[in-house]
């Protein structure tokens, strides 16, 4: 199936994924700017007034630009803002609506009511059905080592069965950190690569300075998956967790009803401030740097893995 407008016009084959508190408005006009898709959670922008602000500003900061911007709500039964902001979002003819932890048919007829897409987030191939046939237009395969909430199957997995039944829009995700995992994403027949932690060690990102830090000295072995802070499992930086005063090796499990994002998001928000999200793609991110040089650098080693993967299909070739 050819992808839908909104898309065709990328730099780069990358969705940039919604983070709660770290994405807003700096990030997301960065990122379109560069060429890739841009995006927040509606959450993010606090009170929900604050929504309307965050559209009008980031929507006159990239007209013109190829790349279009997306924004994330959780359709949570908790999330008590998800009719207002989905007012907002209609205000603003958003282009691309990301929805996670809820598929919802009246919010996919609503988006599509002013013309927008819908992908929705899933962590496996059952899931994936349930988005499709309540109406969203595309999905976003989370896979084992992504950042925050996170699933724990393989991509290959994932990817081999959704593949079998869907030919619309897939966004793959989960340690996507370098141009050469871009290329792996699409040889595995993802259209995007979803990619959210590296855009946490960039100035524009909304951290602190020691859990961009943490970012560029970690690697896989600093990230712990566990459901004791949401209830539901995700990935987390262990030193935030021994910062905490936990036992990141001997952590107690959580508990599925204690996810809240009743209050504007603000129980979820206390989790996530001190207990630091993040992929395990960690390893590839050895600087903090801007938003448009990380994806200048992504792009160039987009290109010379094609380059080095043709080089490679070739020989294979030859020997046959
Ligand atoms: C700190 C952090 C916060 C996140 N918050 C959200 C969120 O509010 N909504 C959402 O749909 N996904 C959220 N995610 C998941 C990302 O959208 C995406 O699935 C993930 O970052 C991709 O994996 P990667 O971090 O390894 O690139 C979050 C991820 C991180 C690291």
């Amino acid at each position: 199936m050819p992808l839908p407008a909104p898309f065709r016009s990328l730099r780069l084959p990358v969705i940039a994924a919604p983070m709660f508190i770290v994405s807003g408005p700096d990030l997301v006009i960065a990122q379109v700017r560069a060429g890739i898709v841009g995006s927040f959670p509606a959450l993010n922008a606090r009170p929900a007034s604050q929504l309307d602000e965050w559209l009008h500003r980031i929507t006159a900061a990239t007209q013109g630009c190829d790349a279009p911007f997306a924004v994330n709500l959780i359709v949570h039964r908790t999330n008590s803002r998800l009719q207002e902001d989905l007012a907002t979002l209609e205000k603003w003819k958003v282009p691309l609506v990301i929805t996670s932890l809820g598929a919802n048919t009246e919010v996919n007829a609503a988006v599509h009511g002013w013309g927008g897409l819908v992908l929705h987030d899933v962590i496996d191939n059952s899931f994936a059905r349930k988005a499709i046939e309540k109406g969203a237009d595309g999905l976003i395969a989370v896979a084992a080592g992504a950042g925050g909430h996170a699933g724990s199957q393989s991509p290959f997995a994932l990817m081999q069965e959704i593949r079998a039944w869907f030919d619309g829009p897939v966004a793959l995700s989960g340690a996507i950190a370098c141009g050469r995992s871009i290329l792996a994403a699409q040889a595995m027949g993802a259209d995007f690569a979803y990619i959210g932690t590296p855009w946490i060690a960039t100035p524009e990102a909304n951290a602190v300075e020691p859990y961009k830090q943490a970012i560029v000295d970690g690697s896989a072995a600093d990230i712990v998956y566990s459901n004791l802070f949401t209830g539901v499992h995700g990935n987390y930086l262990r030193p935030s967790i021994a910062a905490a005063g936990m036992d990141p090796d001997n952590l107690p499990h959580g508990d599925k009803g204690q996810m809240d994002f009743g209050s504007g998001g603000s129980l979820e928000a206390k989790a996530w401030k001190d207990i630091w999200g993040s992929g395990q793609g960690i390893g590839a991110i050895r600087a903090i740097e801007p938003v448009a040089d990380r994806v200048a650098a992504l792009l160039a080693q987009y290109m010379s893995a094609q380059d080095e993967l043709l080089g490679r299909i070739g020989m294979a070739t030859r020997v046959d």
